[in-house]
């Protein structure tokens, strides 16, 4: 059985790393590469630089990429503007040129203490000022350990996404990255990853119905890299990867996008 024809998507998260000049190398060898690409109609490579970088890297990008190539931001603050010292409103990303924004990334939880309750905002937000959210979930080593991935991961869905409309939900992406899999060469089996893509799914169908849940692009994140990209991609339920290391470099960025695009 064929698979649904889903938004197939890499997207680069590229961190707080590259200087301005590693950035637009970086946005120039990607864009070249697609240029030169006949890629299927329903793939999207998305980028997404530290701030400083965001606006350079949308105005490289050549309009004949537009829908092929986007940028996202690594963050927004839920407020259009006011004094919310060194934040940035999702208008003003979008002003820029972004079309994406991460948010609920593991980094923003942990590090920024990031609650589901501030996700939530942040998703209405940047939904309401016209930026798709990449929301993204996933387990630590304890939970995947006490084997409670599923209801952790429905959780951090239940508590920031369940709110929304199936209007509204429909426009998400979503990124489903273990924690313990992020940054450390450990990446999740192709068969871990499609048993929790497929939970995800499978819980979308109980809350918003099933032809919304099979038409919501669900992304792997966590140690994907062009050696394991082929075993990943091949799932049935991944539709694609967020990637961070192997994001940094246009050779194995390029090398994941040719190999998602392999499986039409
Ligand atoms: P990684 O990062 O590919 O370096 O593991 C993924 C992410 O944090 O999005």
């Amino acid at each position: 059985m064929s698979k649904t024809i889903r938004r197939k998507i890499v997207a680069g998260n590229w961190k707080m790393n590259l200087n301005s000049i590693q950035a637009l190398e970086l946005v120039t060898g990607i864009s070249t590469y697609l240029e030169n690409q006949d890629l299927p109609e329903h793939q999207e490579t998305i980028i997404c630089p530290a701030a400083p970088h965001l606006y350079p890297a949308a105005n490289a990008i050549a309009e004949e990429l537009d829908n092929k190539l986007s940028v996202g931001a690594q963050n927004c603050y839920p407020e259009t503007s006011g004094a919310y010292t060194g934040e940035m409103a999702p208008e003003m990303l979008l002003d820029i040129g972004c079309k994406y924004v991460l948010v609920g990334h593991s980094e923003r939880r942990k590090y920024f203490g990031e609650s589901h309750d501030f996700l939530s905002k942040k998703v209405d937000k940047a939904l309401e000022a016209g930026l798709t959210p990449i929301f993204c979930c996933g387990e630590s080593l304890d939970i995947r350990e006490a084997g409670t991935q599923e209801d952790y991961v429905a959780t951090q869905l239940r508590e920031s996404l369940f709110h929304l409309t199936e209007a509204q939900f429909a426009q998400l992406i979503l990124a489903y990255e273990p924690v313990w899999a992020i940054g450390t060469g450990k990446t999740a089996s192709p068969e871990q990853a499609q048993d929790m893509h497929a939970a995800i799914r499978q819980l979308l169908v109980k809350q918003y119905g099933s032809e919304l849940a099979n038409g919501v692009t669900i992304l792997y994140g966590g140690s994907c890299k062009p050696a394991n990209a082929e075993a990943l991609f091949s799932q049935k339920d991944v539709d694609g990867g967020l990637i961070g290391g192997a994001s940094l470099k246009t050779d194995s960025f390029t090398q994941l996008i040719e190999i998602l695009a392999s499986f039409k």
